[in-house]
């Protein structure tokens, strides 16, 4: 192990004379409470660390001691319903109310061990060793880690056993025994191989209706969340958290206030998972990094984050990583590279802040694993940037790599209409990718729906303009039913409360009969339209109130009310003009 002795320290910077070999990015221990560092550049005779803990009290002459790994977490089956610190050490479940200084990575719990495999088995990378079960009852893959494979030597009888305790033991092609345990240590930055990449196919589930129906995210797919202040960003991820179908969340406050994370801590160990009716924390990962801890470790958190995620990944499961927020990320970075003395680029940043957030979002993607099954991790960022100026470096590199990008905007926000998600700043890369998908959910007509939708709030937004200046009564009819039309997919659609109870997940079944009921109302109010119908008699109907109400009063399991509804507006059209009623026969 080699030893360097500290010169000169500036916060989580320090200096150390080479006393033997190190790499760059291996992973050190500082002084007498071995807090955890990691080599960022070697000089001639000197080392530059990135201290993840307080320094305060470090002393020039102290001892540095590589590990001769790079910075590495321990991921296992005890991950999951627990609360880690940006570097994963946790911070429940150990008795202890404080992460200590030195303290390694990993969730020090106990399982119920059944191995699949016998002596003289071959492992490949990545093969299924048994299966792993913790208190709660939940049953999880071991896998082989990927880096070993080999000729299993021995195997424990079925048993409980700490999660980092020796269960096989394998010889390796080179002669060499690995022992291996529940857990094993990966490093970070190393993206976790795969057989291979697969294409977007099928989206990921979020239960809200702006973005399942007009931006969606593939399974597998990146998507970014700007937002100025207090627009909604941590809402907006908590519900997609609580409400997406992945089979495993991972959420990960970096850098964000202490208070906005305490929410997220109190609420998420009282939530149930609507799937299964199971607390939904026991499927849940929670990486807390708030801005009072170190900035160092705060860098190092989103990558700790997705090796998680991977690492679930890895066992054919589904993975959501939520991460609030990257803004926060990019600031760390900034600060750990002006005391680097590093020069600064666009808006003080490093100049490698874009491929930095390049290696995270390259790393969300739907695979097919070692052991051949299929995976995915689906990442969403939120983004805050300053003054809500969209084109500041951070939010402007992360839209070269996210294929969705949901803009909250401060408007919307403002006039409490939420998600404050802008449906004409927003974009989704794969969307046209998915109406095979809808259509098996029952919205054959989803793509042109979408369309339709998107058609007529951008009109909406040119027409607004022009009826500032000459009055909205001044426009002609039809302008004026595109405004109508618009204002009812705003309120019946695109707008969702995340406190609701009924409404705050919707079903993929819910969001198609209530897509394919407004483009019912759109088309009779045109076919009105060219009957000679007024506006103001369209705007006048009972049965349009009612749909905008429609959302927080239909719940998920009374989609026939939907049914109710559109007979409804079908006959209050007929009232309106006798003609509609034979075409809505025909459409009956
Ligand atoms: N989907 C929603 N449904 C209902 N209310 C919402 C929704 N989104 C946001 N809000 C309201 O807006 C407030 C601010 O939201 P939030 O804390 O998520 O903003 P933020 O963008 O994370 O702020 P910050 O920039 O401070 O991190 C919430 O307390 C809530 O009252
Ligand atoms: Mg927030």
């Amino acid at each position: 192990m080699s030893l360097a002795i500290v010169r000169w320290i500036a916060g989580p910077v320090l200096h150390a004379v080479k006393q033997g070999p190190f790499s760059l990015r291996e992973s050190v221990r500082v002084g007498p409470q071995a807090l955890l560092g990691e080599v960022v550049r070697i000089r001639d005779e000197e080392i530059v660390v990135q201290v993840y803990e307080d320094t305060a009290g470090l002393r020039p002459g102290t001892e540095v001691r590589g590990d001769g790994l790079p910075l590495s977490i321990r991921v296992g089956p005890g991950l999951l319903g627990r609360i880690f610190d940006g570097l994963l050490r946790p911070l429940s479940g150990t008795g202890s109310d404080h992460v200590q200084p030195g303290m390694r990575s990993g969730s020090a719990v106990r399982l119920q061990f059944e191995p699949r495999i016998a002596a003289g088995a071959l492992l490949a990378p990545g093969a299924v060793i048994g299966s792993a079960t913790g208190a709660e009852g939940r049953s999880q893959l071991c896998l082989t880690p990927p880096d070993v494979g080999g000729v299993v030597e021995s195997v424990v009888a079925p048993g409980e056993f700490a999660d980092d305790a020796v269960v096989c033991v394998v010889c390796q092609g080179d002669g060499r025994r690995r022992e291996l345990a529940l857990s094993h240590v990966w490093p970070v930055r190393v993206p976790r191989p795969v057989l291979r990449r697969l294409p977007a196919q099928t989206p990921l589930v979020t239960g809200q209706r702006i973005l399942d129906c007009l931006f969606p995210v593939a399974l597998g797919g990146k998507a970014a969340i700007p937002g100025g202040f207090g627009t909604g960003k941590t809402v907006l991820l908590e519900a997609l958290a609580k409400g997406c179908n992945a089979d495993v969340i991972v959420y990960l406050g970096c850098g964000e206030r202490g208070n906005e994370m305490a929410g997220v801590l109190d609420e998420f160990p009282t939530l149930t998972d609507p799937r299964s009716g199971r607390p939904l924390m026991e499927r849940t990962v929670i990486i807390a990094n708030t801005s009072n801890m170190p900035v160092a470790a705060r860098e190092a958190s989103i990558y700790c984050a997705i090796t998680v995620a991977e690492y679930f990944r890895d066992q054919g499961l589904h993975v959501a990583l939520m991460a609030d927020s990257t803004s926060r990320w990019a600031e760390a970075l900034r600060e750990v590279s002006g005391r680097f003395g590093e020069l600064p680029g666009e808006g003080g940043y490093p100049a490698y802040l874009s491929s930095r957030l390049a290696d995270f979002y390259e790393r969300a993607a739907r695979v097919e694993t070692l052991a051949g099954s299929i995976g995915s991790v689906t990442v969403m960022g939120a983004i805050s940037p300053p003054s809500g100026d969209f084109s500041e470096p951070v939010t402007s590199h992360t839209k070269r790599y996210v294929k969705a990008f949901w803009a909250l905007d401060v408007k919307r926000a403002q006039a409490r209409f939420y998600p404050a998600i802008h449906p004409l700043q927003s974009y989704a890369e794969d969307a046209g990718e998915f109406a095979p998908w809808w259509a098996a959910q029952g919205n054959g007509q989803w793509l042109a729906l979408r369309r339709r939708f998107l058609t007529l709030l951008d009109e909406q937004a040119q027409l607004e303009r022009m009826a500032r200046i000459i009055g909205k009564d001044a426009l002609p009819a039809r302008q004026q039913l595109t405004l109508l039309c618009a204002e009812l997919v705003n309120e019946a659609f695109l707008r969702q409360s995340a406190f609701s109870e009924i409404d705050r997940v919707c079903s993929p079944a819910r969001q198609a009969a209530m897509m394919r009921l407004l483009g019912r109302f759109i088309d009779l109010a045109e076919t009105a339209l060219a009957a000679g119908v007024d506006p103001e008699r369209i705007a006048g109907l009972a049965c349009l109130r009612a749909l905008q109400r429609m959302g927080e009063e239909v719940a998920d399991d009374r989609l026939p009310l939907i049914a109710e509804f559109e007979a409804r507006v079908g006959r209050e059209f007929a009232q309106l003009a006798p003609t509609l009623e034979a075409s809505d026969a025909a459409h009956g």
